[in-house]
């Protein structure tokens, strides 16, 4: 197996692969302390929907475990104290709510002891973990079959298993048409400016020996225009049932040269991504330090330092360029608000 696997669980710790070191070095951080996880939220040693979502859940039972209270009802009052902690991490991502909804509903039963309380809120972030690998191993079963023997696809930002509990979402796609035998080949773009393009994706996909070309995010035109590009294929932070897909900057772009060279973009992302309830207007766009734009990860100044920035960390693609949504329930197509209700049922 190629993927590697970002998150262990030891009783009472939480151990993280740091993503900011990557590919450079595999610097492993180990934390009873769920502000220390709240931390590597908000900076990114930990990111991708799925893993956010994964992440706040087991500081969230870190927060549990580590708690003085006397009485269950004292624990819960710590639990929901650092639920609201996490939700202010970061915005966009809606599988963080997800993962943070189930855990309040599990600290709002009753129990009889401080330890059945603890135990239970423990044993739903280990279920939360279990399930997205679970998820993404069916995504890319249903999703191999969109890529045919001989395709490039084309993917953005990093949607792998470094974004996910494990296997990925897009790549997890592109991993099992791989492992199936179709002699495929991967196009990532750089990703600016947290390279999670040139960064993370390169690395697993030189781990699990896909052929890669890395190019930068402006020649995305280029390459589609050279008729070199068979198929998009991304994750999400947050799909709306209009078929709305907020994903990494940069995504509404590509799809915009996509449609215009009839190359089919897919979208592969659990149903936990899919948010039911929010309209296209009401999104949040998380915009990030603009010293992310100013400097190269952070080191070298590109730029007048005094100069305005913009650094959405996302933006939004309209439904009718995206040509499918690839859930672990099936894949859904147009029109989507149609669709995915049904697959939400
Ligand atoms: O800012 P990031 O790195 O957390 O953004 C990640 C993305 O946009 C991914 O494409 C998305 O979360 C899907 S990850 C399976």
């Amino acid at each position: 197996m190629g993927e590697v696997a970002i998150f262990e669980w030891l009783n009472g710790k939480l151990r993280w692969l740091n993503t900011l070191k990557l590919p450079l070095e595999e610097e492993f951080i180990e934390s009873g302390d769920p502000e220390r996880v709240a931390r590597a939220i908000e900076t990114m040693e930990i990111r991708g929907a799925p893993a956010i979502g994964v992440a706040a859940a087991f500081g969230v039972a870190l927060a549990a475990l580590s708690s003085k209270a006397k009485s269950v009802a004292e624990l819960r009052r710590d639990v929901l104290r650092a639920i609201e902690r996490f939700k202010r991490t970061r915005p966009t991502a809606v599988n963080l709510f997800w993962a943070l909804k189930r855990m309040e509903s599990v600290a709002m039963k009753e129990y009889g002891s401080l330890s059945s309380a603890k135990e239970a809120l423990v044993g739903e972030a280990l279920r939360i973990f279990k399930e997205d690998l679970d998820t993404n191993l069916r995504i890319s079963e249903f999703g191999k079959s969109l890529i045919n023997d001989g395709d490039t696809v084309l993917t953005h930002c990093n949607a792998g298993a470094l974004a996910t509990a494990g296997y990925g979402t897009a790549l997890g796609v592109i991993r099992s048409a791989w492992r199936e035998g179709k002699k495929i080949k991967v196009i990532a773009t750089e990703t600016r400016p947290v390279l999670q393009g040139a960064r993370l994706t390169v690395w697993e996909l030189v781990k699990e020996g896909i052929p890669v070309t890395l190019i930068t995010d402006s020649m995305v035109g280029y390459v589609m225009s050279r008729g070199l590009v068979d198929k998009v294929v991304v994750g999400a932070d947050r799909i709306l049932l209009t078929g709305h897909v907020i994903n990494k900057i940069g995504t509404y772009t590509i799809a915009v040269i996509a449609s215009k060279h009839d190359v089919p973009l897919y979208v592969a992302a659990p149903t936990s991504t899919i948010d039911s309830i929010t309209s296209v207007n009401e999104v949040v766009i998380e915009e990030r330090d603009p010293n992310e734009v100013r400097y190269v990860l952070g080191k070298l100044l590109i730029t007048v330092p005094s100069v305005n920035v913009m650094n959405p960390a996302f933006d939004i693609t309209p439904p009718d360029l995206v040509t499918a949504i690839i859930t672990e329930k099936g894949i859904a197509r147009k029109p989507f608000s149609g669709t995915l209700p049904k697959l939400l049922r």
